[in-house]
């Protein structure tokens, strides 16, 4: 079994070797994931794909708990981050109250938080009070509803420059590392260059530090839309809805149960 990996092994794995990372919001997938992957998201995007909403925004704090616990119950080698959702952390004070609230009722390794400079004071008052932070700048999808859609980063030399200056302001904040999402693949290398910790990119090209994917998108579980920057590991609806078939008919020609799993 793999070495569990730490805030240590993570940051000084920039320029050692890529990190993977993938999300899981469960136990069964948690332990099937658990030997690829260097860190396991619990990410606000459960909201979609777990519970049918359309965005992410009306996650709530008990349900990352719930689904951190969950993963962590079928992962209990992996490094787990939680990501916080949207409302949780807009000042100081409650970022730090809704922090250690996940901290205390789950087992949760570090945080993930949205934003880029703004959000740097945060970050640096939970870092300094013993909460570890992964970063997320670029697209942000927390930022759905008032940017009025997903929007790429990283088209203009403004938002270029802004980005270079989020990473620097979230690194000096004390953060482990951040993902980078949904940013042109030239402007994130540079990001990822300017910065001393792992820079984790989604749909941000190859010349970052690591990948993350949301692994109902990669396993082709989540059939509504499929984004550019996934790739589909597996034909993973197609493969389900063919096995629920055969039960089903199974099933209506009296086949199944067989002697075999009878009592
Ligand atoms: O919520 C999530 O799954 C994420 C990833 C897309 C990075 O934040």
């Amino acid at each position: 079994m793999a070495k569990k990996m730490t805030i240590t092994s993570i940051k000084k794995s920039k320029g050692q070797h890529p990190l993977v990372m993938i999300t899981a919001y469960d136990a069964i997938f948690a332990r099937l994931l658990e030997p690829s992957a260097d860190m396991i998201l619990v990410g606000d995007s459960l909201n979609m794909s777990f519970a049918g909403r359309e965005d992410t925004l009306s996650a709530t704090l008990s349900q990352m708990i719930y689904h951190t616990n969950a993963v962590a119950n079928g992962a209990k080698n992996s490094f787990i981050i939680c990501d916080m959702p949207f409302g949780t952390y807009t000042n100081k004070e409650d970022a730090l109250k809704n922090s250690i609230k996940v901290f205390q009722e789950s087992s949760a390794d570090a945080l993930k938080i949205e934003g880029g400079e703004d959000k740097a004071e945060i970050v640096s008052h939970l870092c300094s009070n013993g909460i570890a932070v992964c970063g997320h700048i670029g697209l942000l999808p927390q930022a759905f509803r008032s940017e009025g859609g997903y929007k790429v980063k990283g088209k203009t030399n403004e938002e270029r420059d802004q980005l270079i200056i989020d990473a620097k302001a979230i690194e000096r904040a004390g953060a482990f590392c951040m993902v980078i999402e949904g940013v042109k693949s030239d402007v994130a290398a540079e990001v990822a260059a300017s910065v001393k910790i792992p820079v984790i990119g989604i749909g941000a090209g190859k010349d970052v530090d690591g990948q993350v994917l949301v692994f109902s998108d990669m396993l082709g579980l989540f059939e509504e839309f499929t984004p550019k920057f996934v790739k589909k590991y597996l034909d993973g609806a197609s493969l389900v809805k063919e096995a629920l078939k055969n039960y089903a008919d199974e099933v209506k020609a009296r086949e199944f149960p067989q002697d075999i799993h009878t009592y």
